[in-house]
């Protein structure tokens, strides 16, 4: 029977926001805690991290912990989930190199996501040949688990995409050897990509327009505050518009029914607010007040469960290193399948010296 194998993970390129909760991380708790999966890996992709930022290892060094304890106040349980980081698992690297021969340049300067990203940090002029290749890093992270599904942000589908491709290509070529994963997208249309608080498409840490889940309520009831809204709602009694309305994507993405008992009893749910609103006579401020009780709600104990963590780093790193060892073991095997795929098995194969031997005599 196949088993139902997840990897997914993270840059540590700095704290997780809400961004990185409503895309990936709510549902990789769920994943964890529905049963249904045979092993869970979460990779803390350092290696991949250093493609964009050579020149600033610190950095990723000392966001390792921060992704860690953000993982494990989310409520990713080390004793269900293999936590582990990229680069203690330095069989993904050799994966890789063998993998950048089934992908050609063309086809990954035609990844929307890495085109993006080039632009994002200025690479136009000359990308770094580590960055222009993580695409066929993160198809080793995936592969080297024989994952099955991989859940992460709409962003990452290209990268899935490449994934199946090298999949398929060295199937064909050597043998069925790797096993192609499907992606699995957030299911609520508006997880997909929250945006930033300033209403631009993407929350994003070089952006300044985050929520992180490690934030302090007062911050994040300012955040809330300073959300754009609506340019055209100046008057409560104004007709408002729920198109890039920044409250009203996030209450789309937190909010349930039972929020408005609570908290807001005027309305049922949140489409009688919505209504509300676009009839003119409701204001932001009792929408933002929603949301900021709503976020408070998620984000009170995962707060709560980062500070206790806090107190005891070392045993994070304990988690990190046993995770490592864990995902070295399995990345291993992938390995060894690979260079035995690929007939890289020189010395202990008998028949080769053999026959070479034989033939060498024989002349
Ligand atoms: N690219 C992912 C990000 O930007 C991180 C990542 C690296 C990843 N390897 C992966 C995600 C493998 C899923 C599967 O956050």
């Amino acid at each position: 029977m196949n088993k139902k194998i997840i990897l997914t993970g993270d840059r540590p390129t700095g704290r997780l926001h809400l961004g990185h909760y409503v895309g990936s991380l709510r549902r990789r708790v769920e994943l964890q805690n529905s049963g249904l999966f045979d092993k869970i890996f979460i990779l803390i992709a350092d290696a991949q991290a250093l493609t964009d930022n050579a020149d600033n290892p610190e950095k990723v060094r000392q966001n390792i912990i921060e992704v860690a304890l953000d993982y494990l106040s989310v409520g990713i349980d080390p004793t269900k989930s293999t936590i582990f980081i990229q680069t203690m698992v330095p069989e993904l690297t050799e994966l890789a190199f063998y993998y950048m021969n089934l992908v050609t340049v063309a086809r990954v300067q035609r990844n929307p996501t890495v085109k993006t990203e080039i632009q994002m940090r200025n690479f136009e002029k000359s990308i770094p040949l580590g960055f222009f290749s993580y695409p066929v890093s993160q198809a080793a992270d995936i592969t080297a688990f024989k994952a099955t599904t991989v859940p992460v942000g709409e962003d990452q589908e290209p990268m899935i995409e490449i994934t199946r491709e090298i999949v398929g290509r060295f199937n064909n070529i050597y043998g069925e050897t790797l096993v192609e994963p499907e992606i699995l997208l957030p299911d609520n249309a508006a997880c997909m990509r929250l945006p930033g608080t300033d209403g631009k498409a993407k929350m994003s840490k070089s952006l300044g327009n985050c929520i992180y889940l490690s934030d302090v309520a007062k911050d994040v009831a300012k955040k809330v505050k300073s959300m754009y809204t609506d340019p055209l709602h100046l008057n409560i009694s104004d007709p408002g518009h729920l198109e890039g309305n920044c409250p009203f994507i996030y209450l789309d993405a937190f909010c349930k029914d039972e929020h408005f008992e609570r908290y807001c009893p005027d309305y049922a749910n949140l489409d009688e607010m919505k209504a509300h609103y676009t009839r003119g006579g409701l204001g932001d401020g009792t929408v933002k007040k929603l949301l900021i009780n709503v976020l408070e709600e998620l984000l009170a104990p995962i707060r709560e469960r980062r500070k206790q963590f806090e107190q005891d780093i070392p045993a994070v790193y304990e988690i990190l290193q046993k995770g490592s060892e864990e995902a070295r073991i399995a990345a291993a095997e992938t390995l060894n399948d690979v260079r035995n795929a690929m007939k890289l098995n020189y010395f202990g194969d008998s028949t080769l010296i053999e026959e070479q031997s034989k033939r060498y005599k024989a002349q």
